[in-house]
């Protein structure tokens, strides 16, 4: 059966298991710290959406350091509950904020207050596309970024599956300074297309760096 949005079938949002995100294989491959270090700065307010058990939460609160913040969100209480612990262990307690919730439903975060978002596959893990990436759209100061990617491997038909056209339409509603595609997932940088344009330090000049090209992998 295929899914729409007139579909009455109830397809839930996809949960990991933890170890299966967070484990020593992964911080070899995916070294967090290389791949935040060229997105955020130290005194940085920004947010982990779908931030499983922290492969970068920590990482990420390293970096911003006592000054900054970073708002972790997951579905999963399981996750929300090893991220504050590993926060804790990792004396970053003050900086790291867990929430449990949808990444489609985050009022609670200020608009326009966040320099950079992380939603590293969150969309391909939910079905409310769209929601989430309002929400980014909404969170992001002007200027602020985001970096989102999602897994190509789930089935066409799956409503959390994000396919190469609806990807393209959620991209289209952003200014995407990169993107690319590898084997396994689609990736890009982007900020708010409105805001960006409307932002007091805009020069008027392209703040980007290379236009979106189409590179294979990020890492
Ligand atoms: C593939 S994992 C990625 C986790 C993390 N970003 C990482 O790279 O390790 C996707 C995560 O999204 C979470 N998730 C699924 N639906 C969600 C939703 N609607 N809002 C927030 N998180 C969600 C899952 O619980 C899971 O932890």
């Amino acid at each position: 059966m295929r899914h729409g949005p007139t579909c009455a079938c109830q397809v839930d949002d996809r949960r990991i298991p933890p170890w299966f995100l967070d484990n020593l294989l992964r911080r070899l491959v995916q070294p967090p710290r290389r791949f935040l270090a060229r997105h955020l700065s130290a005194g940085d307010r920004v947010a982990d959406l779908g931030c499983g058990p922290g492969h970068f939460t920590v990482a990420m609160a390293r970096i911003v350091g006592d000054r900054g913040r970073v708002v972790a969100i997951d579905l999963d209480p399981r996750a929300i509950d090893r991220v504050r612990r590993k926060a804790a262990r990792a004396g970053a307690a003050e900086v790291v904020e867990g929430h449990v919730a949808s990444a489609a439903g985050i009022d609670f975060v200020a608009s326009a207050s966040l320099d950079f978002v992380l939603a590293e596959s969150l969309l391909c893990c939910m079905t409310d596309h769209a929601g989430a990436m309002r929400q980014i759209d909404r969170i992001l100061r002007p200027g602020g970024r985001a970096w989102l990617s999602v897994m190509k491997l789930a089935r066409a038909d799956d409503p959390r599956s994000v396919g190469q056209a609806e990807w393209t339409t959620l991209l289209s509603q952003m200014r995407v300074h990169r993107r690319g595609e590898g084997p396994f997932s689609r990736w890009a940088l982007v900020s708010p297309a409105r805001r960006n344009a409307e932002s007091p330090h805009s020069s008027g000049q392209s703040e980007l760096a290379p236009p979106p090209g189409n590179i294979s992998s990020p890492w």
